[in-house]
């Protein structure tokens, strides 16, 4: 059912709109919308308020075919069995905090270990309940996007602070789709707020992501241990399995006999961003097949690059699929993951008066 229709005029010849539906309802009840933003070169992305989640996104490809690049459901009920956080914004805290602890100002917080990897307990993208699997308000923006806002309460998944959040998704017709992410809070707290779409360039989401060709604009990355938590060395990714400085197909060097790919069971790690300030380029990675390529600009410090490696089948998506091993691939942007424990890694914290402030920018072509 189509709800509403905003037509706006962004250009001299050019109308966007922005089109609202009911996408279904949470098992408590509340009404769930869902937004298509679409553009003047036939590109198309769905968000809905349920995690503020990146349900689509269709792109031509080379021949000018146009496919759904991204894993997940058709339906919100699919979207509610969601566990392996496709599409979602993920917070309040994304990626991995050592032992479900920190200590902030002197006091320790204690939050979920909801994860396990190599059988040992760790807090994951905020936890049980994380801003995944929230219900968010969205409206249409004036930028041919939707704004998306959550009130994180004190305490909730033992996070200090109420945390006030702001999502855009905006799409233009340079063919890039901006996702933005802003907090206040009113007491210390950490914040690293991520968005999480697995992309599968190729519009076969059940094919491998392997042939994919990576480039990552990081001559370092984060080591860690078996629990994937990192050690707190910055490591040259040159002369290892690590180097995406020049383009390579994700899938030659992936099983390499190389520490940080067995911890990882394949890529699965913060990459060091090239310093330098404001939003730049992090990484591009092309499907050779389709020629589809997608950049992706950013604003942080470091990116989670992660392979798929966890994906097992048992996740049935989009028209019947099983999401089998290494069929998506997340580029994270974000801050560096346990840095709340790690004096020496950039601050996550956020004071009453400061605002958290993510920009992720993927550009979207095909050659
Ligand atoms: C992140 C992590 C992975 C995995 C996925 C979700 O990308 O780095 O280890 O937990 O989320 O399955």
């Amino acid at each position: 059912m189509v709800l509403a229709c905003c037509q706006k005029n962004t250009g001299m010849s050019h109308q966007t709109a922005v089109k609202k539906e009911v996408f279904g309802t949470m098992p408590d009840g509340r009404e769930v919308k869902i937004f298509t933003l679409a553009n003047r070169n036939g590109l198309e992305a769905r968000v809905t308020e349920y995690g503020a989640i990146l349900v689509s996104v269709k792109t031509p490809d080379k021949s000018g075919k146009s496919a759904d690049i991204t894993l997940g459901y058709d339906t919100l009920d699919g979207w509610l069995t969601n566990t392996s956080y496709f599409g979602a914004t993920v917070g309040r805290f994304g990626n991995r905090i050592k032992d479900g602890k920190f200590t902030l100002d002197g006091r320790e917080y204690t939050l979920a270990t909801n994860n396990d990897p190599g059988g040992i307990p760790c807090h994951l993208h905020g936890g049980v309940t994380g801003f995944d699997k929230v219900l968010w308000s969205g409206k249409p923006t004036d930028e041919n996007g939707v704004e998306f806002t959550y009130l994180s309460k004190d305490g909730e998944e033992g996070y200090p602070g109420n945390l006030s959040v702001k999502v855009t998704y905006s799409l233009t017709d340079a063919d890039e789709l901006i996702w933005e992410a802003t907090a206040t809070t009113d007491a210390p707290t950490i914040v690293n707020i991520v968005h999480h779409t697995y992309w599968n360039l190729s519009g076969d989401l059940s094919a491998s992501i392997n042939d994919h060709v990576l480039t990552l604009n990081a001559p370092s990355y984060l080591p860690t241990d078996a629990g994937l938590i990192p050690t707190g060395e910055i490591a040259t990714v040159a002369g290892t399995p690590m180097d995406f400085t020049t383009p390579q197909p994700i899938g030659v060097r992936v099983d390499d006999d190389f520490e940080a790919l067995k911890h990882g069971g394949g890529y699965d790690h913060a990459w060091v961003l090239e310093k330098g300030t404001g939003v730049r380029l992090a990484a591009r990675v092309k499907d050779p097949k389709t020629g589809r390529v997608m950049e992706v600009l950013t604003d942080q410090s470091a990116v989670q690059f992660y392979g798929g490696n966890f994906l097992d089948g048992t996740a049935t998506g989009k028209g019947g699929v099983n999401y089998a091993h290494r069929t998506g691939l997340c580029l994270e942007t974000e801050g560096f993951p346990d840095s709340p424990n790690k004096p020496s890694f950039p601050s996550p914290v956020l004071r009453p008066g400061e605002t958290y402030r993510h920009v992720m920018i993927h550009r979207f072509s095909a050659e």
